[in-house]
């Protein structure tokens, strides 16, 4: 007889059952609730809930990859490159600075005021995760969600970027979160230019602080401004990229998921690639 669940607990089952279904996966072992580390049941573990102060990276190792046979992708090294304009680039100008770190990087940009953006944010979203993270995330800018809280992706397009990575086996905590830009624009609209000049540089230190292995860009801008390309994101999403030493992958933004579902399946097959390239397989559970 097996053993009743409440539910409320059911019912998230049935939730992330459906997601899954949605993301292309239907194969499931019928003692999914055996196994500690299921898919099943990491992905119900309570949002782990981001929080504001930035972690010390000393007292942190680098979270270790959990379970290690790769799924089967595209080699990194068959990497197109996307053609990057000719013309001054973002990145070049921006000084290296010796053994930076997030604290300093957030105690530089200080109560920003260096764009016009500053003028209707509530909160700069400097960004959140592991300080040593091997995946990072960089989407466009915050929301009215974010701009409340200060923090990223916490609206409904972050709840679905949380359940993202939770598929892949990881919990919000082992990845670092940050966009292009640290304020919210106006009526949400695309960050200007200027303003993408202006917070280039602390995106750039972050990620030259954390020195992550993959970067996923998610959405157009991410992708273009990191890329510097003028090409459509639907032309080179899912293929490697090489960004300054770090391996680059553009995909759809979540909130463009939520529009068109059906794209869902061609973010799981990039975020798959990503896995393997970080040695991630999907936690298998033994059958009965
Ligand atoms: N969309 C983004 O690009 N970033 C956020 O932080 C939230 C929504």
């Amino acid at each position: 007889m097996p053993e009743s669940i409440p539910e409320s607990l059911q019912a998230r089952i049935e939730e992330r059952l459906r997601y899954y279904e949605d993301l292309g996966i239907r194969l499931f072992y019928r003692d999914r609730a055996a196994s500690g580390a299921s898919l099943a049941t990491s992905a119900l573990t309570p949002s782990q809930a981001p929080s504001a102060p930035i972690r010390e990276e000393s007292s942190l190792p680098r979270p270790k990859s959990k379970v290690m046979v790769p799924v089967s992708a595209e080699p990194a090294s068959r990497a197109t490159p996307v053609v990057v304009p000719s013309g001054p680039s973002l990145f070049e100008a921006v000084e290296k600075v010796k053994d930076d770190t997030l604290v300093k990087i957030r105690e530089d940009l200080g109560d920003c005021t260096r764009c016009k953006l500053h003028k209707g944010r509530n909160k700069i979203v400097f960004g959140d995760g592991h300080p040593k993270a091997e995946l990072v995330f960089v989407g466009e800018g915050p929301g009215a969600d974010e701009d409340a809280q200060g923090l990223p992706f916490v609206g409904r397009a972050g709840k679905l970027l949380t359940q993202m990575i939770e598929a892949m086996g990881l919990q919000r905590k082992d990845v670092y979160i940050c966009n292009v830009v640290k304020c919210r624009p106006p009526e949400n609209r695309a960050p200007e230019p200027d303003e993408v000049k202006t917070c280039s540089p602390y995106l750039l230190r972050q990620i030259d602080a954390i020195h992550p292995k993959v970067i996923v860009c998610l959405g157009a801008v991410a992708a273009k401004t990191l890329l510097e390309t003028t090409r459509g994101i639907s032309q080179f999403r899912g293929e490697w990229q090489e960004w300054r030493g770090h391996k680059l992958m553009a995909t759809y933004h979540p909130a463009y998921l939520l529009r068109n579902p059906p794209a869902k399946a061609d973010v799981w097959k990039d975020l798959q690639k990503v896995m393997a390239e970080l040695g991630l397989q999907l936690p298998k559970k033994k059958s009965s």
